[in-house]
């Protein structure tokens, strides 16, 4: 793989940052140790680091040769996981409770390594941003952080991140023009009953019974009334009620997530979950109370970003390491954000080795794979150096 020869002399430094990183995991908007490493990182190489937008999020600017205005946002995300770590390895998580895993240690050590080798270099001309967020998962940093003016302070043409796929070969890419990953919306129903004693059913209302009927009955919203065609997805993953076996009780909670690749679908959702829901409650006597929280967009590449992605991506992988054509995928990703503010691209990275790599991302003994380390940082380099060229 024809990675930047100085790039993969850094190796070894980059993977004793990433190793750094993933003992020292933090949660969104908490990433205040790791900001602080980046910001040491990038000015000891002398890049500009502006510090406290969306909190720990960062921006390190670095301008080339000559007085070129073109300009170019490399993005990173930093947070990571309140889950335990299952790994016994010397650079496992020290923090109980806490795991880097699904690799934004990996990411901010790849942008990192990227941001050393232009500083050293500075083989272009214009001026790249090196955006690290806070908080990825779930808490929106990449949108507080548009929110708070980061395009308008740090003008970039263009803006380009990248997620590792332990799903992917080590050595492959997936480029993808339009949207690659779902809209990420959260559900919360409340489903109001009447208490009692479980022996005296006909006198209570039974929330239980009700949301057990939602739960299937939202089911039937992705299976019949949407497009076969149109991907869509709603997972209740939280039921809570009651408090004993004897009692029936008063209300029940029912959480979940909902995904969706299309504006129109994602709206039909919205409605159809609330009309669902509060009609199944009322043919049982109970009444339902339904919040839609809108979390994040689809995240959709643009065409001509997306071929300049694909190609510094085969620079370094070749052109049979760049695929084109993988179906999107129902996760959500926050980059969304800045991919409606300005044109750009999110490519995923192979990461997984002959050995290590292959274990889903937001498993207990998931790690990034250290070798996808001088590929990223290749690639996020040869992307600069080929937009801004001297
Ligand atoms: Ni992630």
């Amino acid at each position: 793989m024809p990675v930047i020869n100085r790039i993969a002399e850094y190796t070894p430094e980059m993977t004793g940052w990433r190793r750094e990183l993933h003992e020292n995991p933090e949660l969104g908007f908490q990433e205040a140790r790791t900001s602080a490493f980046v910001a040491a990182k990038l000015a000891s190489w002398g890049i500009e680091v502006h510090r406290g937008i969306a909190g720990t999020g960062l921006v390190g600017v670095l301008r080339g040769q000559g007085d070129s205005r073109r300009s170019i946002g490399l993005r990173a995300d930093m947070d990571a996981l309140p889950m335990e770590e299952a790994n016994s390895f010397a650079h496992a998580s020290k923090v109980p409770g806490r795991m880097h895993a699904c690799g934004h240690d990996g990411h901010t050590a790849t942008l990192l390594g990227a941001a050393k080798y232009l500083a050293e270099t500075r083989n272009f001309s214009g001026t790249v941003n090196f955006i690290f967020q806070p908080a990825e998962e779930g808490g929106g940093g990449g949108r507080v952080m548009v929110e708070e003016g980061l395009f308008e302070r740090f003008p970039c043409d263009a803006v380009y991140g990248i997620h590792n796929a332990p799903d992917l070969p080590l050595g492959t890419a997936s480029v993808v023009d339009g949207t690659i990953m779902a809209a990420s919306d959260r559900i919360y129903i409340t489903i109001q009953g009447y208490g009692g004693h479980a022996a005296k059913p006909h006198l209570a209302i039974d929330p239980v019974m009700v949301g057990a009927q939602v739960m299937v009955a939202l089911q039937a919203i992705v299976a019949r009334r949407t497009d076969p065609l149109d991907s869509a997805v709603i997972s209740i993953c939280q039921f809570h009620a009651g408090s004993a076996n004897n009692v029936i009780p008063d209300v029940a909670e029912l959480s979940g997530t909902v995904r969706t690749l299309q504006p129109g679908t994602r709206d039909l959702m919205e409605k159809l979950i609330a009309q669902v829901t509060e009609a199944t409650a009322a043919a049982h006597g109970a009444s339902a109370l339904v919040r839609y929280e809108r979390l994040y967009p689809p995240c959709t590449n643009h065409t001509e970003q997306t071929d300049k992605a694909a190609r510094a991506a085969a620079r370094v992988l070749g052109e049979t390491g760049v695929k084109r054509d993988l179906p999107p995928l129902m996760g959500g990703e926050d980059f969304s954000f800045m991919l409606l503010e300005r044109p750009g691209c999110f490519v995923f990275m192979g990461q997984a080795g002959a050995e290590r790599g292959a274990v889903p991302v937001h498993h207990p003994e998931y790690d990034f794979n250290d070798d996808m380390l001088p590929v990223g940082a290749s690639y996020f380099a040869t992307l600069v150096e080929q937009e801004l060229p001297r």
